[in-house]
């Protein structure tokens, strides 16, 4: 049984806002990237990963990350993870793992894995929604209010079989994130408990937030 981590890493952090690429943002003199590949490898359950980087940074990462395969990713982030999947050979599981969740704990990988190993075919961490959500019109007026309770905020890594992800990927479907081109298969997916911190780094406050929970350490 191989089991491989797709990271991609080649989105530019518009939201961020920053002069480079967000996934090679820095706290406590570590990527975000290279914080996540060590989360992988750390949760023990990984044998081979993936960086998914833009085009101009493939060899200069290449260098910093020894032991990992790098690709350039594309325009979307299931462009990127396209490319990805065709560098992993002949994986029997794959997980895929935004690199701006930068501090997702190691246990998180071991959990979804385990899902699959017992049997799932595609599996999403997600959490408890606790805001009220409401759908809203062109104009911003509320349309309804939908049962929080059995809303998920659903996070990476996501684990799959590989022949679910590579038929996913290979679809026609469109979806932000990969579980929703399975879902566009019919084919089901399971939930497994999240991890407060392995919340995406998207905004200035994230990052900031971020490097408060890092509080200088270089872990
Ligand atoms: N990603 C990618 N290729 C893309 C777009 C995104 O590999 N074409 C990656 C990002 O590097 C990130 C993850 O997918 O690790 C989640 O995307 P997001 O948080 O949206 O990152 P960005 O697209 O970089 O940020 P923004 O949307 O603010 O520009
Ligand atoms: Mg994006």
């Amino acid at each position: 049984m191989r089991t491989v981590a797709l990271i991609p890493a080649a989105g530019t952090g518009s939201r961020l806002g920053l002069d480079r690429p967000k996934a090679f943002v820095e706290i406590g003199g570590v990527s975000l990237a290279a914080r996540s590949v060590a989360a992988a490898w750390a949760s023990g359950v990984i044998d081979d990963v993936v960086v998914i980087v833009p085009a101009q940074l493939v060899d200069e990462v290449a260098r910093e990350l020894p032991g990992v395969t790098v690709v350039a990713g594309g325009a979307e982030r299931s462009d990127s993870v396209r490319a990805g999947l065709a560098a992993a050979g002949d994986a029997d599981l794959v997980l895929v793992h935004d690199a701006a969740r930068a501090l997702t704990p190691p246990a998180l990988f071991t959990r979804v894995v385990a899902a699959l190993i017992g049997g799932a075919h595609a599996v999403v961490p997600g959490l408890p929604v606790v805001d009220t959500l409401k759908t809203v019109d062109n104009d911003g007026r509320v349309v309804d209010t939908p049962d929080r309770r059995v809303l998920r905020a659903v996070q990476t890594p996501q684990g799959f079989t590989a022949e679910v992800l590579r038929r996913a990927h290979a679809g026609a479907a469109d979806a932000t994130d990969d579980a929703g081109l399975v879902e566009a298969l019919g084919e089901d997916v399971t939930v497994v408990p999240g991890e407060a911190l392995a919340f995406k780094i998207t905004t200035p406050f994230d990052l900031r937030m971020a490097e408060y929970l890092c509080d200088g350490s270089t872990q």
